[in-house]
């Protein structure tokens, strides 16, 4: 075959096997994704008369060739949500596809209009077709949900907690880390002192909904709301956090957080697990134990004596807002909800802060943040680094603040700085 030709067909393929969503066939490997590419050239080969033998060879190299060439894909579900939530989404997404250029990934994004305006328009929040549909995706990246017009409880409930449960991400991963040339309201504490993680169990406790009212409206009114706490629940979050301290690998402490002292059902089991799985399979984990409002005092007063706090869910609500404060606020604090067997759903822990909304003074490095541990957590160990690394150069060198309206740069600078930095 003329080599001219030979060269156009190796083009064509190649640029028809980019734009080929592989990640479409869920069971394929990359292996055998590569097999299809193969496949796809030698097609165009035959066409052309070219010797059995030689394809063989051929298709024997780009085996190896395309499985580095192509680089994987990832399906995201994008959910700006509501507020400033797009306007932060759209910085976040920014900079994750500046990575996926410069670390030779793909990222095939979809966007979801749930939130406040989409519920306002149809009384619909997050349909149970949607959770089918957001199970097929590798992560998930969220913007905020809350919407002033909406009644307290209506969104969160059916939109952020309906996902963190039916999709079972039963860990809340929020890193408390100050960065250089943040700003902390703890005197004499730097980035060496504020380094932690919490982990938060995502899908029981307070958060189940468990309870009701007897004479609602009366004087004698009762309302009840119950914590569950399952042993399997709580072993599997206990579980997880092991595993991370472990891996994390800075002073190997686990604390438990918890209410002893009262809450003498529910924190007994959870220190009973606690010690139990240490013992049997932790051995090289630290195991401490504080209480939550102790906890509070410690974050404040001693926060470099943790290392990874476990709790439950309404604790870890309570303590990963303190945490954020002491990172910096809500511009920098960002979390993943994680199934580590299925879809994980990552966002900046802050609100929807709608008095901010479409000016573009909203500080997006949450939900960049938040952008970062989804590519870590998809296996793109480099590019989130590379992120981080761009993020800590912007706050220790560019950024005047992290408040909203007093960074010295736009929302979308800000994206342009971090994007720019990799
Ligand atoms: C959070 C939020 C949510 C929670 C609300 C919005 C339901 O405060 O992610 O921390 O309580 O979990
Ligand atoms: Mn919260």
């Amino acid at each position: 075959m003329a080599d001219a030709r030979k060269g156009a067909i190796f083009s064509l393929t190649e640029s028809v096997a980019r734009k080929w969503n592989f990640r479409r066939k869920k069971r394929l490997t990359e292996p055998q994704r590569a097999v299809r590419v193969v496949a796809l050239r030698a097609a165009a080969f035959s066409h052309c008369d070219v010797e059995a033998s030689s394809l063989t060879a051929y298709a024997a190299t780009f085996h190896v060739r395309g499985v580095a060439i192509m680089g994987k894909t990832y399906k995201i579900a994008v959910i700006p949500g509501d507020g400033t939530g797009p306007e932060v989404i759209a910085e976040a997404v920014k900079v994750i596809k500046a990575a996926a250029g410069k670390f030779e990934f793909k990222l095939d994004l979809t966007h979801y209009d749930f939130g406040g305006e989409r519920y306002k328009r149809t009384g619909e929040t997050l349909p149970d077709s949607a959770i089918a549909e957001l199970k097929k995706f590798d992560a998930i990246l969220l913007g905020a949900i809350g919407h002033p017009d909406v009644k307290p409880g209506i969104l969160e409930k059916g939109i952020l907690l309906k996902a963190r449960f039916e999709l079972q991400q039963y860990i809340n991963l929020r890193p408390v880390k100050l960065f250089p040339g943040v700003e902390t309201p703890l005197a004499k504490k730097g980035p060496a002192d504020i380094d932690f993680v919490v982990v938060r169990e995502n899908n029981e406790g307070l958060y189940t909904g468990a309870g009701g009212f007897l004479k609602k409206g009366t004087p004698e009114e009762v309302a009840i709301q119950t914590s569950i706490n399952t042993r399997a629940g709580v072993d599997r979050c206990l579980r997880f956090a092991f595993e991370y301290t472990r891996k994390r690998a800075r002073n190997k402490t686990l604390t438990l957080c918890g209410k002893t002292n009262v809450l003498t059902f529910a924190f007994d089991l959870w220190e009973r697990a606690f010690h139990e799985m240490g013992e049997a399979k932790y051995p090289d984990v630290k195991r401490e134990y504080a209480h939550v409002d102790a906890t509070c005092m410690w974050m404040v007063k001693n926060p470099e004596w943790f290392d990874v706090i476990v709790t439950d869910n309404m604790f870890g609500d309570i303590i990963t807002d303190l945490g954020a404060m002491i990172q910096g606020g809500m511009g920098i604090a960002a979390g993943g909800n994680l199934n580590p067997e299925g879809v994980s759903m990552f966002e900046p822990i802050g609100g929807s802060a709608p008095k901010y909304t479409g000016q573009g003074v909203i500080n997006p490095l949450a939900a960049i943040c938040a952008g970062q541990m989804m590519l870590e957590q998809l296996g793109e160990a480099k590019a989130g680094a590379a992120i981080e690394k761009s993020v800590m150069n912007a706050t220790a060198h560019k950024l005047k603040s992290l408040s909203a309206g007093k960074m010295g740069y736009s929302t979308s600078e800000v994206g342009d700085l971090v994007a720019s930095g990799l």
